[in-house]
């Protein structure tokens, strides 16, 4: 690998990705590839934190990979693997947790959330799961790392163990910084607009999934909530309307006023139908990649296999290194 930066990011394979992934996350990482050394992993190992039928979550891992090339990301370009396959992640994530404090992890609020919604299996993983994302980013010495506004406090928590080990140990983890995307990092719920858009949602109109079919997803902007004056316009109190803006925005690099001008006059029935159908057509050659995709399983094989060398070959020298640090005796 030249002298590119690093970067590093993990998505879990639970389910199908929903638009909020995509514009918060995926479709910035295919534009990231030329630009730096990308790495891209299907965190299966953080998934199991919360329990996972085994059939599901192959089939779920397979389409999240596939998805993934669908995106845009290069398997030749970029390392797209399955963390999993490379045993490295959870040697790191020991050492690391040996170099984290109980305090530390009690106090993050993913963990908080996550047990009170999961009360009959608060599991060991589950509270060091931020541990093992460390693990992810320095065992490549990533030094930039895209993610959402949700995952910073445990982006934080990374700094703080690479550098800790810096101080402890002498230098040698980078210090990762964040990547947050620029426009609409955040996508809220089409049925409510101010909680965030997810798949976990009971109501299945507040989400569009990738993969929706074209009407669905027309239809499910064509039931969007928004409000009861009729000017597409962004303004406070205004979340539905805001939200819908945000995402036409993303997909058409309209600025507001721009959009504001375009509907004026318009009711805001045209206006869904212009985002639903601007959407639906965007996903529509990641819909029809990913199927094709999922019709090559040789060639997905070759691809995460591939990917599964190269970071662990990566990592191989990381891990040596970091063992000889900590004091044990070298394996060679
Ligand atoms: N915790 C991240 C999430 O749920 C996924 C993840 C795991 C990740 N390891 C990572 C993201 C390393 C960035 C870097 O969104």
């Amino acid at each position: 690998m030249s002298g590119k930066k690093m970067i590093f990011s993990g998505i879990q394979p639970t389910g199908t990705f929903t638009l909020g992934n995509y514009i918060g996350a995926i479709r910035n990482w295919g534009p990231l590839q030329d630009e730096f050394n990308c790495i891209y992993s299907i965190v299966d190992l953080h998934s199991i934190t919360v329990a996972q039928d085994p059939v599901e979550l192959r089939k779920n891992s397979l389409r999240a990979y596939a998805l993934l090339l669908a995106c845009g990301i290069d398997p030749k370009k970029s390392i797209a693997f399955f963390q999993s396959h490379n045993k490295f992640h959870a040697e790191l994530n020991w050492v690391l947790a040996c170099n984290t404090q109980f305090g530390e992890l009690s106090r993050m609020t993913q963990f908080k959330d996550k047990s009170a919604r999961h009360a009959d299996n608060v599991n060991a993983g589950l509270f060091t799961y931020p541990v093992l994302m460390a693990a992810d980013i320095l065992a490549y010495n990533a030094s930039l790392v895209p993610i959402g506004g949700d995952q910073k406090q445990h982006l934080e928590l990374a700094r703080n163990i690479a550098q800790r080990f810096n101080q402890r140990y002498g230098d040698f983890f980078t210090v990762p910084e964040p990547y947050i995307a620029p426009l609409g990092a955040k996508v809220m719920s089409l049925q409510d607009p101010t909680k965030k858009m997810s798949k976990s949602d009971e109501n299945p109109n507040s989400c569009i999934l990738i993969l929706d079919e074209k009407d669905t997803i027309v239809r499910k902007f064509k039931r969007a909530v928004t409000d009861s004056d009729a000017e597409v316009s962004f303004a406070d109190g205004k979340d539905g309307i805001n939200n819908l803006m945000t995402i036409y925005s993303c997909f058409t690099g309209k600025k507001f006023d721009e959009i504001q001008n375009e509907f004026s006059g318009k009711g805001y029935g045209d206006f869904k139908l212009a985002v639903g159908e601007t959407v639906a057509d965007a996903l529509e050659p990641v819909r029809t990649e990913f199927a094709r995709l999922m019709n090559d399983k040789a060639y997905l094989k070759e691809c995460y296999m591939d990917g599964a060398m190269r970071a662990t070959k990566i990592t191989q020298k990381t891990i040596t290194k970091i063992y000889r640090k900590v004091g044990f005796v070298d394996a060679r």
